[in-house]
């Protein structure tokens, strides 16, 4: 099953992908993730990305539409993959449905996870993860079980992402309204839409998804 999680930034994408990956064996491609390794590495490409991140903008489509082109042709993605943050751009959902085309693929769902935009801020602000296995937790919604040490691995050392900061987090929401909120119509359109209530608790989430994708 190929599904697209879609959702404003805090919205619980990752959240709830790493959950899928464990109940359906879905690969999770997160763009997020592959732009801040790419963020990571001292190249051009690098340096640029790390600064229109860290300025809460959507990196271009070209760069974008090859990253995930050569993603979804690993064979590990054959089995069924969930998409955490892409497509942005109503170009990127266009050269998604020609790439997956062409590999005789099909989307089976996207799903839409709402919440309302006071959450977010504290949901991003809060948030930080693992170091070593990069599960992912929240200083008030999902604390670690022990303090100060991960539930999955027993590290110690957490990170915490540098495009949370408040400020930056209103840009992101800007990019979200005016740049992917135009890509609902058009699945919409096709029918493969759904809405969960991404305000509920993080379990009652994962239930909904499950609900929707057993109907799929
Ligand atoms: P990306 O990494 O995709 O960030 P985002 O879309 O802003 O989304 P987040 O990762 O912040 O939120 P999430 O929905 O995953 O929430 P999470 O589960 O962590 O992109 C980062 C940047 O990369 C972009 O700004 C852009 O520059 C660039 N980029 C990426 N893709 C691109 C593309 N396709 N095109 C162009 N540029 C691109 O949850 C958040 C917190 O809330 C966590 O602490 C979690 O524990 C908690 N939480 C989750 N669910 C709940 C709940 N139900 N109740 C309470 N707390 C909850
Ligand atoms: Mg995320
Ligand atoms: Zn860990």
């Amino acid at each position: 099953m190929n599904i697209i999680l879609l959702g404003p930034p805090g919205a619980g994408k990752g959240t709830q992908a790493e959950r899928l990956v464990a109940s359906r064996g879905l690969v999770q491609l997160s763009t997020g993730d592959m732009l801040r390794a790419a963020a990571d590495t001292d190249t051009e490409i690098g340096h640029r990305v790390k600064e229109i991140m860290e300025q809460g903008q959507l990196v271009s489509d070209d760069v974008m539409v090859e990253m995930i082109h050569e993603r979804i042709l690993q064979p590990d993605c054959k089995n069924g993959f969930i998409l955490d943050g892409f497509p942005r751009t109503v170009v990127q959902a266009e050269a998604l449905d020609a790439m997956l085309e062409k590999q005789g693929l099909r989307l089976h769902m996207v799903i839409e996870m709402a919440v309302e935009e006071a959450a977010l801020v504290e949901r991003i602000t809060g948030r930080f993860a693992c170091a070593k296995c990069k599960h992912g937790y929240h200083d008030i919604f999902l604390p670690t079980k022990v303090p100060g040490v991960c539930d999955v691995c027993g590290s110690t050392e957490f990170t915490r992402r540098k495009d949370d900061k408040a400020e930056t987090v209103h840009k992101r929401l800007e990019a979200y309204r005016a740049q992917t909120m135009p890509i609902l119509p058009y699945y919409e359109g096709r029918g493969i839409l759904r809405r969960v209530d991404g305000m509920a608790d993080i379990d009652v989430v994962t239930q909904e998804i499950e609900a929707q994708l057993n109907k799929a």
